[in-house]
Order: C-alpha cells, then sequence, then structure tokens
C-alpha cells in the first residue's frame, strides 16, 4: 500500500514524561478506510499518541504520516479532514446545542444546511433548542460528535474510554456517511468502541503489547 492509502503510520514513536516512557517505540499503521480500535491497558499511551498526531504534545523522536503527509510539519494540509474529540470539548452551557453548532459552523465556514445535517446525524435535533448545560452526558458526547462533523472529515478519532457510545456514534456517523459525497469516514477509537461495531462493515485492531509495538 502507498503512503496515501494509510490514514495514519507512524513509526518507532517514542515520548517520555519525567523518565518515564509513555510511548516507546510504536510502529501503528491505520489503514484508510473502516473503523479501527486502538486497543491498550490504562497509561499505555494511547492519549499521548492521538496527541502526538495531531501536534498537542511533541515527539521525542520516531516518525508519524496523515494521509501520507508528514505530522506535525504538514498539519495544516491534512488538518481540514480529521476530526478528533481529545479532551472535553468547549460548549457554552447557556446557549443551546444548535446556537453552539452554529457558531462552530460560522467559525470554520461549515457549507450552509450542515448544522441540521449533523444534528440529524447524531439524533439530536428534537433537542437542540435547548440549553447545552442541561444535556445529559450522552447528548453532550453527541453534540460533540456532531461538531466534528461539521467539517464533513475524513478520519475521525475518538480518544475517550468513557464514550459508551463510540461504538454507536462509529455506526450513526458511517451510515450517514454513505449518503454523503465523501466515502465513509474512518473512526479510530478507544476499545469500547472496538468491542461494539463488531457489526460494521470493515474493522480492523491495532493492537499493542506491552513494549508498545503496534500490529494490524
Ligand atoms: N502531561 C503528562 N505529564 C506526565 N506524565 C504524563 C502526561 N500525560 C501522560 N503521562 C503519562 O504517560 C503515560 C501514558 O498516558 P496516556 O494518557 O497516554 O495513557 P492512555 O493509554 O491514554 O491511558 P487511559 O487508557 O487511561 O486513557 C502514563 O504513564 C501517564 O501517567
Ligand atoms: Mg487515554
Amino acid at each position: 500500500m502507498a503512503d496515501g492509502d494509510w490514514a495514519v503510520v507512524t513509526r518507532d514513536l517514542r515520548k517520555t514524561y519525567r523518565g518515564r516512557p509513555a510511548v516507546d517505540g510504536l510502529d501503528l499503521r491505520v489503514p484508510a478506510r473502516g473503523v479501527h480500535g486502538f486497543l491498550g491497558p490504562n497509561g499505555s499511551g494511547k492519549t499521548t499518541t492521538i496527541r502526538m498526531l495531531l501536534g498537542l504534545v511533541r515527539a521525542d523522536s520516531g516518525r508519524m504520516r496523515i494521509f501520507g503527509r508528514s505530522v506535525p510539519r504538514s498539519l495544516p494540509e491534512v488538518v481540514d479532514r480529521v476530526g478528533a474529540i481529545v479532551e472535553s470539548p468547549k460548549f457554552l452551557p447557556s446557549f443551546s446545542g444548535r446556537r453552539n453548532l452554529d457558531l462552530l459552523a460560522q467559525a470554520i465556514d461549515a457549507p450552509r444546511g450542515s448544522v441540521d445535517d449533523v444534528l440529524e446525524r447524531t439524533a439530536m435535533r428534537e433537542r437542540a433548542g435547548e440549553p447545552y448545560r442541561g444535556y445529559s452526558l450522552g447528548m453532550k458526547q453527541r453534540l460533540a460528535i456532531a461538531a466534528t462533523l461539521l467539517k464533513n472529515p475524513d478520519l475521525l478519532i475518538f480518544d475517550e474510554p468513557s464514550m459508551s457510545k463510540a461504538g454507536w456514534a462509529c455506526s450513526l456517523i458511517l451510515r450517514g456517511s454513505r449518503s454523503r459525497s465523501k466515502p465513509r469516514s474512518r473512526c479510530a477509537s478507544t476499545p469500547v468502541a472496538v468491542r461494539r461495531t463488531s457489526s460494521l462493515p470493515r474493522r480492523t485492531v491495532a493492537r499493542r503489547t506491552t513494549q508498545n509495538r503496534s500490529v494490524r
């Protein structure tokens, strides 16, 4: 496979915090199709890896590519194709879900109708007029997913082990994506999503050993 056929590639990726390796020579390959889970025990470096890929944390050494582009150097070239939920999304609590999304849509110049579309796809349309602060956890998570979908990304990354609906979310997003102009989104996620996505069309699991080596 050519470099561009992989959504994500890492080679010998390393990061150490205060002398303790958080990511210790990670080789990861995520094909540019399907739903993929990134497995590993607590503290094994999943979040750190995602943060390095997104340029939120600097790697000590190693190479990373997203859609064939070297990151973080070429992140600006691919950032529009990537949606991620890594930390708790920041929404304005007194504004409605819809208003929050409207503001985001304006900020990224999303096409007209995008907000309605993502509200529909995340099953949030009915409650979209209510203030964000009154949403349940699951609704807040759906709104976060809706926000990432606004730019219609080719790659979605969820780093949310407690997001019990991650599998549901991937399924929903993939169903929604089929009717759109782009091919379906790739969805990388933490273990919960993997267990719950067995009915999805394609599934590849990136497993990590205790040495942080990944195999497909
Ligand atoms: N900012 C930081 N400062 C110091 N150590 C950190 C920092 N971020 C992560 N670590 C350490 O790096 C290691 C990997 O953490 P990371 O959050 O990447 O794990 P994880 O696989 O995402 O775990 P979990 O499944 O609990 O989310 C852990 O030992 C953690 O304590
Ligand atoms: Mg984590």
